[in-house]
């Protein structure tokens, strides 16, 4: 028989109609751990209740990974984006049941943190108070927002560790493809430990130098990711093909754009030795096969990306100690993040190095025993 924390099935599907007004959306949860789930919310024009599903096992697998008490979820929103408000008033009163009972339901892709507030609001959902549990004493902005690098640190953290036990010393060469929330904090964070930035890609095309000045990158890239092309520094070289970046001679390939990044196609092209996934699903499953057979190591976005999830997931199990100060709450969620990051990056590395394969399920296998 399947162990309840092995399921092959979502624990519940709910597909969204709407209530007072119509939408049309799922929330998967994939499975529950002491009756509690929790995950983004997409809303794309073309998300698919498979894609949805998918994504909630991602965080199933997250958690798992990290020893935490909580299941996977996620919900997803057949939408375009306009009439917003509508949509996430509709929204609050159509989940409301599954927020107050246990569902937590975040940001994701196509959701702001303000439509956030209007789902909550509409919803008289707050995450501070739940039936059972002690109450938070701060609210949940004031939680959250501080933490947003958490998933860039978690992600560097990775790529440091992965470095390491391939025996590696002295600076490294780095491309870092996507320059949004994660990308930025990365670089930020494997070039003040004195790694190089020699590439980094915005959906417009790829800079590259042989040392790239990252602070200078940030301070003119907008909020979306995108750098301003009229005001770059001197000396650097520009592509526009679209995956120039895997042409970058370097050690560490970031990927903190889009999904499906690596493909079966452009694979061959990779320079790099480490491949760490910021963004979810950043390579195919045949690319992963491919990267294995180059000898090339990878650090799957489940094991490296967890920062935001864990972040949110801590404070929804109550295991943060809220009553530190704002700076030392923000330095142990960071030190809780890169202690799992770099606890699952060793051992994954090791599986991989003792027998072919993918390596994951046997991490996993091993986590669901410990939790
Ligand atoms: N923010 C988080 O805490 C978090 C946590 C886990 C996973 N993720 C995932 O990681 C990825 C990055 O997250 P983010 O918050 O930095 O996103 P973001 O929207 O802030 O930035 C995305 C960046 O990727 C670039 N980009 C998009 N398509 C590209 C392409 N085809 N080629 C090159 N660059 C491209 C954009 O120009 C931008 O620089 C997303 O897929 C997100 O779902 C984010």
């Amino acid at each position: 028989m399947t162990a309840p924390e092995e399921p092959q099935d979502p624990a519940l599907t709910v597909h969204l109609h709407g209530s007072g007004g119509a939408i049309k959306g799922w929330v998967v949860v994939d499975t529950l751990v002491d009756g509690l789930a929790m995950g983004g919310t997409r809303m794309t024009a073309g998300v698919t209740e498979e894609e949805v599903a998918g994504l909630a096992r991602d965080m199933t697998e997250k958690f798992t990974l990290a020893g935490l008490r909580i299941g996977g979820a996620k919900a997803g929103i057949v939408a375009d984006g306009s009439d917003r408000e509508e949509t996430f008033r509709t929204f609050g009163r159509t989940v409301k049941p599954l927020l107050h009972g246990g569902i937590h339901l975040g940001i994701d892709m196509g959701v702001t943190p303000a439509d956030r507030a209007v789902f909550f609001e509409e919803a008289k959902y707050d995450p501070r108070y739940r039936l059972g549990a002690p109450d938070m004493p701060i609210d949940w902005r004031t939680y959250y927002e501080p933490l947003i690098d958490a998933t860039g640190h978690g992600v560097g953290v990775a790529a440091i560790t992965a470095l390491e036990a391939s025996g590696r010393t002295g600076p490294a060469h780095v491309v870092v493809q996507g320059f949004g929330a994660v990308g930025r904090a990365v670089a930020r964070f494997l070039e003040d430990r004195g790694h190089v930035v020699v590439g980094i890609a915005d959906v417009q095309g790829t800079i590259s130098a042989d040392r790239l000045p990252v602070a200078d990158l940030v301070a003119i890239t907008d909020q979306f990711g995108a750098i301003d092309r009229t005001r770059l520094p001197q000396g650097v070289k520009l592509s526009a093909e679209p995956d120039a970046w895997l042409d970058v001679d370097a050690d560490i390939l970031i990927l903190a754009a889009q999904k499906y990044a690596l493909t079966a196609e452009n694979t061959h092209r990779l320079r790099a030795g480490l491949v760490v996934e910021g963004a979810n699903l950043a390579s195919s499953a045949a690319a992963k096969e491919k990267v294995a057979a180059s000898g090339a190591a990878l650090v799957p976005g489940v094991i490296a990306n967890i920062g935001g999830a864990a972040s949110a997931a801590l404070a929804v199990t109550r295991v943060v100690p809220f009553d530190l100060p704002a700076e030392a709450r923000k330095a142990w969620v960071f030190d809780w993040v890169g202690d799992r990051v770099r606890q699952n990056t060793r051992d994954l590395l090791e599986i991989a190095a003792s027998r072919a394969g993918n390596p994951l399920p046997e991490l996993l296998a091993a986590r669901r025993k410990e939790r």
